[in-house]
């Protein structure tokens, strides 16, 4: 199809997979801190899944970041000043069967958090599509496209997407057209 003059492509009948960070508790949201139980990034996950019909792997650490908002940030800064790899519940280890991967992620400092790329390390994204959200309140993408350009060699990857996280569940609209 062509809009403008511009070649687009719909991904939506393409075998995908959406890799996904998503912290609850206390967050940062538009009104303040609030309690939140369900993450942000996970609600856009769970957009991205029901409209391409994609497999979710929610990348979860085995030490649990802190519910408390000021003690989160204070954790994810040092992760990102030591470059620390958390260790994981599960890692996934193979995506072959996959053409499209989502990527869904909270900015924290400006970079996806470390739990993030604890799971991107161990895989080969040579060949995928790699297409990439990040919730934020403010930053937008920030420099995550970094992470996604160093992690996911090979991969030919599309324009990044920032959806403010406080509007996470109003974004089905700009996630549909985006895909
Ligand atoms: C530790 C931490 C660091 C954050 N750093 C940023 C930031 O640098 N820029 C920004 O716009 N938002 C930042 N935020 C806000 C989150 O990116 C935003 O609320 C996101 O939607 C959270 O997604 P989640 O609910 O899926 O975890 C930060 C939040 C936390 C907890």
């Amino acid at each position: 199809m062509s809009i403008f003059g511009k070649k687009t492509e719909s991904l939506k009948g393409k075998k995908s997979l959406v890799i996904y960070f998503s912290h609850t508790g206390e967050n940062y949201m538009a009104d303040g801190i609030r309690n939140i139980d369900k993450g942000n990034t996970e609600i856009v996950a769970e957009i991205i899944k029901d409209i391409t019909g994609a497999d979710l792997f929610k990348v979860e650490t085995i030490k649990e970041y802190p519910y408390n908002y000021k003690e989160c940030c204070d954790v994810a800064k040092q992760e990102l000043n030591s470059n620390a790899r958390p260790e994981l519940k599960q890692y996934l280890e193979d995506i072959s069967q996959y053409e499209v991967i989502y990527l869904c992620s909270p900015i924290w400092w400006n970079y996806m958090p470390n739990a993030m790329l604890s799971q991107l390390e161990k895989l080969s994204f040579e060949g995928k599509i790699v297409k990439y959200v990040i919730t934020h309140e403010g930053s937008g993408i920030g420099a995550c496209n970094k992470n996604v350009e160093e992690f996911c060699k090979g991969a030919d990857i599309r324009e990044g997407l920032a959806i403010r996280g406080s509007s996470a569940k109003d974004s089905r609209n700009i996630i549909e057209n985006w895909i």
